[in-house]
């Protein structure tokens, strides 16, 4: 079948989704807001032991079934039991992120333009900026939106090796050099020591249950765990490729940049003597003020930086559309185009929802128990819906699947300690790390 990833294609089709606005944009804010070192420290635990735990899971189960997630799910269950199908709920879990992602990637698409000729000079100007741009300019973010959106339907639409594999080939690298141009630009800043200061000594005195928490939704969410993607691109892999080391690659690529971006941004505030708990609202609004101060080079860095959360962003993007698209060409054999009209569309109403339920206008429509509609569908799908994929998931494997069968499949490429790890940990640590995490955002605990 030519519609396959080649080794190297899946590890950066794999490391496009797992980087994104989760690296570049949330890890810096929360690491700031949880003090740095030892939010860093417990971060790394949380990637290595539960993050990559369940990312193997998802790529042997993709790996073995070959198929959409629901097919997959039956194919390797020891009792081929039907209802396992019904696994394949999380394909929509990845439309709906997708229909808010896209509406941020708006915002930061609109960043890229306006930062080649303005700056907001000041934080409550550029606080006022990013709040006109989204609770009052309805007209440009829906022109982002559509413009992101058509994008990715674009993309997906070429299938995996024309569409994904390739804009990961060109948007990964390019990333890439951004970000060492950035870094490299840090590194000649007096604040640069002071950066890896905060970002790797640890302070523990900011950690309590809610930073464990943090760290561990934020490994999930930024490895694109429980969503099915990581299961779906691992399902177009070919049946002998090294998963468990193309796996490492993907989880040692996200951490790397994520910390790249932390130092990066970090540099950046200390030089300016920002504060570095400023919460979502740092690349927003702290970094525009400070890149203002720089002169045409501010400018400069400006509108790299945006374009780099931008590429970051789209490759995640394409990938939380293929679950649902291989799970419509194969249960309701349909073809890509008309799978990607009928979820393209999707995602990108639900986006305009997302979209005008935090303006001004429409606030009050689509505000429901107290939420608007973009909070509802950030909360659904990273508190429960991810959380209850990624339960599943391990419960599965560890319970429900024959363990020679995937011992087996690891053993031809990983040693049996590996493998009596991942299985201890997949069986007993991570459903309890998990259902203690939904449990908490459900507010029991
Ligand atoms: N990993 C992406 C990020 O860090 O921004 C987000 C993501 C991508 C989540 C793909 C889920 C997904 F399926």
């Amino acid at each position: 079948m030519v519609n396959k990833f080649s080794r190297i294609g899946f590890i950066l089709a794999a490391a496009g989704s797992a980087v994104g606005l989760g690296n570049i944009w949330k890890f810096p804010y929360i690491a700031g807001e949880y003090g740095g070192g030892a939010f860093v420290l417990i971060y790394l635990v949380a990637i290595l032991f539960i993050g990559l735990t369940v990312f193997l899971a998802e790529a042997v189960i993709g790996q073995n079934g070959q198929a959409n997630v629901s097919t997959s799910f039956v194919v390797i269950s020891k009792s081929k039991n039907p209802n396992w199908k019904l696994a394949g709920f999380m394909v929509a879990t990845g439309l709906i992120v997708l229909s808010f992602y896209s509406v941020v990637l708006g915002w930061i698409l609109n960043y890229v333009i306006t930062s080649f000729d303005t700056l907001p000079t000041k934080a409550e100007i550029a606080g006022a900026k990013f709040e006109n741009l989204i609770s009052n300019d309805i007209g440009s973010l829906l022109i982002y939106h559509t413009l992101i959106a058509g994008s990715v339907v674009f993309i997906v639409l070429k299938g995996i090796k024309e569409g994904i594999e390739k804009i990961n080939l060109i948007l990964m690298p390019l990333l890439g050099l951004i970000l060492i141009g950035l870094l490299i630009y840090a590194f000649t800043l007096d604040s640069f020591s002071q950066a890896v200061s905060f970002m790797f000594i640890p302070d523990f005195s900011k950690i309590d249950g809610n930073a464990l928490l943090a760290a561990l939704g934020q490994a999930f969410f930024t490895l694109s765990l429980g969503v099915g993607t990581i299961l779906t691109y691992s399902a177009s892999l070919p049946k002998k490729t090294n998963f468990v080391k193309s796996s490492f690659y993907v989880a040692a690529v996200d951490t790397t940049i994520a910390i790249v971006a932390g130092l990066i941004i970090f540099s950046f505030l200390f030089e300016a003597g920002a504060p570095s708990s400023a919460g979502p609202g740092l690349v927003f609004i702290s970094l525009p003020v400070i890149f203002s101060g720089w002169g045409i080079l501010g400018h400069i860095i400006a509108v790299s930086f945006f374009v780099a959360l931008v590429f970051a962003g789209i490759t995640s993007a394409v990938s939380m559309i293929e679950p649902a698209l291989r799970f419509f060409i194969e249960i309701f054999k349909i073809t890509r185009a008309k799978a990607t009209i009928i979820c393209g569309s999707t995602f990108y109403i639900l986006g305009i929802v997302a979209l005008l339920s935090m303006s001004k206008t429409y606030a009050d429509e689509l505000t429901f128990f107290g939420k608007n509609a973009f909070d509802i569908m950030d909360f659904m799908t990273s508190s429960v819906m991810m959380p209850i994929a990624a339960i599943l998931t391990c419960v599965f494997l560890g319970y429900f699947v024959d363990k020679k069968l995937l011992e087996e499949k690891f053993l031809a490429h990983c040693s049996s300690s590996v493998f009596n790890t991942w299985y201890f940990l997949i069986r007993f640590v991570v459903p309890i790390a998990i259902v203690i995490l939904l449990l908490n955002k459900l507010g029991a605990i």
